[in-house]
């Protein structure tokens, strides 16, 4: 089930953003993150088990997806594609104008997933990842056609 993410997660979160991420983000980054009062953090458990979870962050009517991630032995049940449809469901629910991201190209189980919910690929930033070094692609989710560029 999805819950909202809380202190109580973030070690499980921690110690899957090792696994999933040669530039993880710290225990404490991710704590930094559940104080803000303009991002949301949602989490998928099965008791006391985190699943996965997904975050995000807003500025005025813009959305920025920090980092979704799934245990790799939960994967292809369809838990990313819950916590995608949260996001998606808060970004609606405060009218913002789009979500954007930043993902590996190399990275086809995430695209397939951002292809998945209609994110469309808008820009590459150059070399904009190490270990290793690749580019970025960055893909945007309008939720009003007047927004598309
Ligand atoms: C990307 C990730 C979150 C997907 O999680 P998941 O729970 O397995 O995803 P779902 O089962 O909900 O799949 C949703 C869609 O993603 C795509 N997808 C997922 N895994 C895929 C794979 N291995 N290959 C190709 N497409 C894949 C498919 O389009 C899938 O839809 P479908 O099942 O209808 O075909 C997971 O692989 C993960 O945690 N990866 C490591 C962390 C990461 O890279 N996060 C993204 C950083 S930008």
């Amino acid at each position: 089930m999805l819950v909202p993410m809380t202190d109580g997660h973030l070690d499980q979160a921690a110690a899957l953003e090792q696994v999933c991420f040669t530039d993880a983000w710290s225990r404490e980054l991710l704590a930094q993150t559940l104080a803000l009062e303009n991002a949301y953090n949602i989490a998928a458990q099965e008791g006391d088990l985190l699943l996965g979870y997904a975050s995000a962050q807003y500025v005025l009517d813009e959305g920025y997806i920090n980092n979704i991630a799934v245990r790799p032995d939960c994967r292809r049940q369809g838990v990313a594609s819950r916590l995608m449809e949260a996001l998606l469901a808060w970004g609606a629910e405060r009218e913002l104008a789009f979500l954007t991201l930043e993902v590996r190209p190399s990275n086809m189980a995430a695209y397939g997933l951002y292809r998945k919910y209609g994110f469309e690929t808008v820009g590459v930033r150059p070399n904009y990842y190490t270990h290793p070094r690749e580019n970025a692609l960055l893909m945007t989710y309008y939720y009003r056609k007047e927004n598309t560029p």
